[in-house]
């Protein structure tokens, strides 16, 4: 088994049986050494240092309907909001005083109607900062529409594929939507000249090794610049709030919650070891899951932490799952806790604003 991380490390890829069998590995040795050899290659890359990302959810409003989603638009539990223009540059100034210089406007899918608004909120935050760098990750558009906003400033894109296999897909989504689309508005998004990101959940719903297995082949082919990690976690209003309860694991005598843990991290290293420059995120839902997730994330080859600056008022409403960590560690108001947890495993936060960049 080990001879696999060595073959990863050294040829940056592996065949499909492969991966499976890494992915599958219950061998603490091996674990240990495939995280070693990618927080070794992070280190290589960035030094110890952690990009961090101001957070702002933006609408909890959307259009879709993802089954697993706690914000999808049939939860008739949580109530809906809409930030003004004003309250985003509000939080952006405030994040910009702490440090941050990349802002990530986060949302549900807003109708084709709020695309102007979104051009106008770009336009806005990249006037009154020049310095920073602006992600959106508001879901799926219209080509002409990511080309707007990328005129009005926007530089990186957040979609997540959440899973490459048509099946799989069609049982995570409402009808007509589809995994053709989704990897349509990547290709675009790229040609665009987007830094592009992509993922999964990790322990989705009827997900499978092999499904696993077809997402990292697609990250392999597609070679995004950002890669999002994050286990899935259920949600109470959601058909699937029950599902850690009435099914089994992947991974023989592991809960759910241990194999979103185990799984979470063997991907981050498998895709450091696979493309070293990449920005990979230790994830706000890794946080919720257990409470040390950023540094476990950071110590199997991520390089970069999100944390959030919605107005507070607003971040219980922005709930894709059970208990999303908002709070701590995890708000940008929190920075001092987060560089003392990071400085105890010998990582410290940069501020700069961290774009790609190949060696
Ligand atoms: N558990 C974990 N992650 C979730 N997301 C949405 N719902 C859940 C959930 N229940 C993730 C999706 C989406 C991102 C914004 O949040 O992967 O792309």
């Amino acid at each position: 088994m080990k001879d696999l991380v060595r073959k990863l490390h050294k040829e940056r890829r592996l065949e499909a049986c492969e991966y499976r069998s890494l992915l599958l590995c219950e061998d603490r040795e091996t674990i240990e050494s495939l995280h070693e050899a990618a927080r070794e290659t992070a280190v290589e890359r960035f030094g110890k240092n952690i990009y961090i990302r101001g957070l702002i959810e933006i609408t909890n409003i959307c259009r879709n309907d993802c089954l697993y989603c706690g914000i999808r638009k049939s939860n008739g539990n949580i109530s809906r909001y809409m930030l003004s223009d004003e309250e985003i540059l509000e939080c952006c100034r405030y994040g910009y005083g702490l440090g941050f210089r990349t802002f990530v406007l986060q949302g549900g899918e807003l109708p084709e109607s709020a695309d102007s608004k979104t051009v106008t909120l770009c336009r806005a935050i990249h006037g009154e900062f020049p310095d920073c760098a602006i992600t959106l990750s508001i879901g799926e558009r219209f080509p002409d529409s990511y080309r707007r906003f990328r005129e009005a400033g926007a530089t990186r894109y957040l979609l997540r594929h959440e899973t490459h296999n048509p099946e799989h897909y069609s049982r995570l989504h409402p009808e007509g939507m589809t995994i053709g689309n989704r990897l349509h508005c990547l290709d675009i998004l790229k040609e665009y000249g987007y830094q592009t990101g992509t993922g999964i959940m990790v322990g989705s719903p009827f997900q499978s090794a092999d499904n696993i297995v077809e997402d990292i082949i697609y990250i392999e082919k597609f070679r995004p610049e950002m890669i999002g990690l994050g286990p899935f976690i259920p949600h109470k209003d959601t058909v699937f709030a029950d599902y850690w309860k009435t099914t089994t694991s992947i991974l023989p005598e592991k809960s759910h919650k241990e194999e979103g843990l185990d799984l979470t991290l063997k991907l981050i290293s498998v895709f450091r070891l696979m493309l070293p420059d990449s920005l990979i995120p230790a994830t706000t839902a890794l946080a919720t899951l257990v409470p040390d997730g950023h540094e476990k994330g950071i110590l199997a080859g991520a390089n970069v932490i999100m944390p959030n600056l919605s107005p507070p008022r607003v971040r219980g409403n922005y709930s894709l799952y059970d208990n999303k960590a908002s709070s701590g560690a995890e708000a940008a108001e929190g920075l001092g806790n987060l560089k003392v947890q990071l400085e105890r495993i010998g990582y410290n936060i940069v501020t700069d604003r961290g774009d790609f960049r190949t060696t």
